[in-house]
């Protein structure tokens, strides 16, 4: 199992310090949460600090945009280093230009669904993405529980990749902890993102290895 720490639970008062945490970890990737209080109702951070993790971060960056025109960013994103761009299928009305933008910039293209929109949503475009993200909470905060409906959908998920023979990775973003990870791996996950769970443990570097085991 790959893990996507999500810096979103870390100390913004400490960045420095818990990148350089993430750096010496065994996690696959640093999870960037981007909210815009319009798609979702909060706000967390953009490029300034997107371009000062760019700099210390040794992960590559895995992006979450929880933003509406999120198309506007590639290329600021391309430039800050950025290895996969997630996109949300609920704000991206053409959906297809936008992987292909995000390809053409060098990008991993992503796309990510609310737990109401269902995976069917992306069957026309499941050969032309590197990833769905599959969002197990409401996005908007860190902390939150998981929903369980989320196993049957990566099932359901894993089912059209393989019936497609598309070459798309699973993540899973909300909720996650050894508990729910172990259903989400045994449904077919590939990633994994934490937050709460690996910032808010005794042993952050200890909880990202016991998930990457799963
Ligand atoms: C939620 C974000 C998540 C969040 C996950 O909108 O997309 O990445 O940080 O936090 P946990 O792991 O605490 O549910
Ligand atoms: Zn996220």
């Amino acid at each position: 199992m790959q893990v996507s720490p999500s810096l979103l639970s870390a100390d913004f008062a400490n960045l420095a310090r818990d990148i350089e945490m993430i750096n010496s970890s065994e996690s696959d990737y640093l999870h960037l949460d981007v909210m815009d209080g319009v798609f979702v109702p909060n706000i967390s951070f953009g490029f300034p600090v997107i371009n000062a993790v760019s700099k210390i971060c040794t992960k590559p960056l895995d992006v979450h945009l929880m933003i509406v025109e999120p198309q506007k960013w590639i290329e600021p994103l391309r430039k800050a280093g950025t290895r996969i761009m997630n996109v949300h299928q609920e704000v991206c009305p053409h959906l297809h230009r936008t992987i292909g933008q995000i390809k053409e910039a060098g990008m991993e293209a992503g796309v990510t669904l609310n737990p109401a929109t269902p995976v069917v949503m992306l069957e026309d475009v499941i050969r032309d993405v590197d990833l769905v993200l599959i969002m197990s909470v409401n996005p908007g905060f860190g902390g939150q529980s998981f929903i369980e409906h989320s196993v049957e959908k990566v099932k359901r998920l894993r089912e059209l990749i393989d019936r497609t023979n598309s070459k798309a990775k699973i993540e899973v973003d909300g909720g996650v902890n050894l508990e729910t990870g172990r259903l989400l791996a045994d449904a077919g996950a590939d990633i994994l993102v934490a937050g709460s769970y690996v910032f808010g443990s005794a042993d952050p570097k200890a909880t990202i290895a016991s998930l990457r085991a799963l």
